[in-house]
């Protein structure tokens, strides 16, 4: 199967100055990478006073998330403050001693139980008239909050819409420029700015999970109560938008390849009961449009990394967005090509494709969102297919997590297939 190139922004080269790339970074995070980033084995900056450096090579990515993943144990507090006011001191956020607690016992009650992913939203499409204009983005958000509500309350888990445009307006504010301007306010005023929205959330939540402790299902039941409160937040705000983003790249991405596509509903419609090519374009599309392209950390000590000298207070970057399309990692990086991730294919070098992280802090989420989303993209793509329509160009930007765009329309067509 040949690649198609699905889009990326621009990227610059050579030096740039320091306030063309606070100028870029305001608009999305993902321009602040030049060319030479996606060839070169990282890079060292001074930005107001902050040293940051970012690990491109396999060694150094190994040697920040997990050999010395004790050194760099902490996330940046420009980063953390903008989450707290939402997530308090849940999973996502905590440190040492309280975040190895609550990991442990988050683990443990993610054993859940998932089915039917995707079944509310086929039966939603099967209503809709043959050619309907859908919101890619928008359909996938619900779809996403749907699964994790019932993951989180159980039975108690209603209706997505409320809870999705909550979270769609807190992260609105964190995005883009807002990010920016938001890690450089001291907290109290972070707190003020974000503090109101948290509370709708929360307000909305709150009851949800009484009920859930009520009916002891969910995840919600099976975490000691002093904890339930910060975790399902976390889970959701985190859970939710990189499981929609997945499911939309995977969409968008299937839309751009026909040929992919075909072979897809050819291993769908057979009935088997493996889908490696699904798996593998759930993986491509992860490594194309990674929905945390950006993991930080802050040095706890002075300390070395693959040889070279990193001052204490120093801050870490791995990204996946730049380690993902990396020459040295990968042939036609840019390419759209699941056929890379077919068991047979030679496997991707070490410490070169980390869509959920890697290290003890890896995602929690990992397990079910790969389950979640074999299983809603199988359920909906046996019965139909979406279509690529005109629209506004599709440029991926980020600020926390990556956003494909703020609408996606394709068409709906329904399929003649086994099952359809
Ligand atoms: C496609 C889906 C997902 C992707 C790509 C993803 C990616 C990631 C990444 C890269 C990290 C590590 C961040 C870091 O090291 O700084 C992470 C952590 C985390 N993820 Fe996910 N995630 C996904 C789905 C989920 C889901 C469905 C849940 C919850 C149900 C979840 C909950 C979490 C939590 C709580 C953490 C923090 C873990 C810790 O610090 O110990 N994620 N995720």
């Amino acid at each position: 199967m040949s690649g198609t190139t699905p889009p990326f922004p621009p990227r610059h080269r050579g030096e740039v100055p320091v306030t063309d790339l606070l100028a870029k970074a305001s608009r999305s995070l993902l321009e602040v990478w030049g060319e030479e980033m996606f060839r070169n084995a990282g890079t060292k900056l001074e930005v107001l006073g902050q040293r940051l450096i970012v690990f491109n090579r396999p060694a150094a990515i190994e040697s920040v998330l997990v050999t010395q993943a004790e050194v760099f144990a902490a996330k940046p507090a420009q980063l953390t403050k903008l989450l707290a006011p939402l997530l308090g001191p849940g999973l996502f956020v905590a440190e040492g001693r309280a975040w190895r607690g609550r990991r442990a016992v988050v683990e443990a009650a993610m054993a859940a139980a998932l089915d039917g992913a995707g079944g509310a939203t086929a039966t939603g499409w099967a209503a809709r008239p043959e050619g309907a204009a859908l919101d890619v983005i928008a359909e996938m958000e619900r779809l996403s909050a749907g699964l994790l509500l019932r993951l989180i309350f159980g039975e108690a888990a209603g209706e997505p819409d409320e809870i999705v445009r909550l979270a769609r307006a807190y992260r609105a504010k964190i995005s883009g420029g807002g990010l920016l301007t938001l890690m450089a306010l001291p907290d109290p005023l972070v707190r003020l700015r974000l503090g109101g929205d948290a509370k709708r959330i929360r307000a909305v939540v709150e009851p949800l999970l009484a009920r859930a402790r009520r009916s002891r299902t969910g995840l919600a039941a099976a975490l000691p109560a002093e904890l339930a409160r910060d975790e399902v937040i976390s889970l959701f705000a985190i859970g939710h938008d990189a499981l929609s983003g997945l499911l939309a790249a995977a969409w968008f991405l299937l839309g751009q390849a026909p040929e992919v596509e075909a072979a897809l509903h050819a291993e769908l419609d057979s009935g088997a009961a493996e889908a490696p090519l699904l798996r593998a374009v759930l993986q491509e599309a992860l490594r194309l449009y990674p929905p945390l392209p950006l993991i930080a950390r802050v040095a706890g000590r002075a300390t070395e990394v693959a040889g070279l000298p990193v001052p204490k207070g120093s801050i870490a970057f791995v990204a996946p967005w730049l380690v993902h399309r990396h020459t040295a990692h990968w042939e036609a990086p840019d390419e759209f090509r699941p056929a890379r991730f077919l068991p047979g294919a030679p496997p991707p070098p070490p410490f070169s494709y980390l869509p959920f992280g890697l290290g003890p802090r890896q995602c929690v989420g990992e397990a079910f969102a790969m389950r979640a989303a074999m299983q809603a993209i199988a359920t909906l793509a046996r019965r139909f297919r979406l279509r690529p329509l005109p629209g506004p160009a599709v440029v991926p930007t980020a600020g926390l997590t990556l956003t494909l765009a703020e609408r996606l329309p394709m068409r709906l067509e329904r399929r003649d297939c086994p099952g359809g």
